[in-house]
């Protein structure tokens, strides 16, 4: 079954969206599941004021983060304004009220989102709201002037009927609108410090997750792989930019928005799905683990109960990654190895024998189906530990390994 991509139009991973008091905190809400659609993550902080037009449990609800609002909240290190900014990719307040601009502009910081936006070192995107008179007002022209000035992003307002009947500028983006243009400040801003995502524009294929091959018509052979580490990496690897192409055994792992999904069961399914997608494939990441062996001649009928002992012949499965490895003009191509002991040996070995330049070595004890793991990178100059860490964090480790040994930056 193939489910669309979801196009990526903001190139961040972490955005703090900030809520001041206004009538168009509705739009926020609509603006941050735009965001979370696509795979960012938002954390609301919220002032007093906002709590009046839209509550925290809303947000808190759509983005799957507690919202922030007061600053004296205890936090592990009592920082949440130093904190809170520093794990941000960008800072977008929507709606920012004259109020919160006019604190922005002389650099108040009396709450904790205005803290937030003085401590950060990120872009700082503001979307205004007000009525169309408080926006005419020479105080708050002059603030935005200001703010514009100080390099702070300023989009919008919009003319039209406002909340309260009058009619003229005034009124905030709607939230499609700014999605799209936070996407374009911030590809902007990427690009002019050089923080292009490495992999942007190159199609990546990940296989991730168990097979499973059928004896009859209600049993079959799997393993215990949760997809846990395909998924990571298909998540790592969206985030670098690429185009993801994950093509999946059954797990219960939620789908990473932005990829393009290919759900499979057996490993014939998977190498067919593999062969499908190949053209225009920059790399190859074989993460799933592939049942080595098939059912010869699956039942399609429930195989009744005898007395008779019951023998199975099964016969060998294609291998997908020595297959796309050995084409005449292969992608980049990384395998997995999992294995109970002698692993630099055996890992070594699986790598020279599918002639692959990239190895990633594991225990399997350690990894299957647990949330974190230890990593050990085998390449033609050797190897190269990656510590115990989540899943997510070796992936992006990984993902970067594979971006610069694919711009040709590690040899
Ligand atoms: N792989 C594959 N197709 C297969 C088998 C494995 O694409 N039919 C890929 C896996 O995704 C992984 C790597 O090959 O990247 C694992 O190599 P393999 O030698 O098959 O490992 P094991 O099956 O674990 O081998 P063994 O059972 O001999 O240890």
């Amino acid at each position: 079954m193939k489910q669309e991509p979801i196009k990526r139009i903001v190139p961040v991973n972490r955005i703090i969206l900030g809520i001041t008091g206004g009538i168009a905190a509705y739009k926020a809400a609509e603006f941050a599941r735009l965001l979370i659609k696509q795979g960012v993550e938002v954390q609301v902080v919220m002032t007093e004021a906002a709590c009046h037009f839209i509550t925290p449990a809303t947000m808190q609800a759509l983005t799957g983060r507690p919202v922030l609002v007061n600053q004296w909240d205890a936090t592990p290190n009592g920082m949440a304004h130093i904190a809170t900014s520093r794990a941000a990719d960008a800072i977008v307040i929507a709606p920012a009220s004259a109020d919160f601009i006019a604190k922005l502009t002389h650099g108040l910081a009396d709450d904790l989102l205005s803290t937030l936006c003085l401590a950060r070192n990120c872009p700082l995107i503001v979307a205004p709201a007000m009525n169309r008179e408080m926006w005419l007002n020479a105080a708050t022209q002059r603030n935005v002037k200001q703010l514009v000035a100080d390099g702070v992003q300023v989009l919008g307002p919009d003319s039209g009927v406002q909340a309260c009947g009058e009619e003229g500028m005034g009124r905030m983006l709607e939230a499609a609108e700014l999605a799209r243009d936070v996407g374009r400040v911030l590809t902007r801003h990427s690009d002019s410090v050089g923080l292009k995502p490495d992999l942007r524009g190159q199609k990546i294929i990940i296989t991730a997750g168990p097979t499973y091959e059928a004896i009859d018509a209600v049993r079959g052979i799997t393993n215990r792989s949760s997809g846990k580490m395909g998924y990571a990496i298909a998540q790592a690897a969206l985030e670098l930019g690429a185009e993801v192409t994950l093509i999946s055994g059954p797990t219960a792992q939620p789908k990473p928005q932005g990829a393009q999904c290919v759900d499979v069961q057996s490993a014939e399914q998977m190498f067919d799905a593999v062969k499908q997608h190949l053209s225009g494939c920059a790399i190859f990441i074989g993460v799933a683990a592939v049942a080595d062996y098939r059912v010869a001649q699956p039942s399609v009928q429930k195989i009744k109960k005898s007395a008779a002992p019951l023998t199975l012949e099964l016969v060998p499965n294609p291998d997908i990654l020595a297959y796309v490895a050995n084409l005449p003009n292969p992608p980049f191509c990384v395998g997995f190895a999992a294995e109970s002991e002698n692993l630099a040996e055996y890992a070594e070995a699986k790598r020279r024998a599918k002639k692959l330049p990239l190895l990633v070595g594991n225990l399997a004890q350690q990894a299957i189906g647990s949330d974190d793991n230890e990593l050990i990178l085998f390449d033609d100059s050797g190897r190269q530990t990656l510590p115990r860490a989540d899943k997510l964090t070796l992936a992006r480790q990984l993902m970067q390994r594979i971006a610069q040994r694919n711009q040709g930056v590690l040899k």
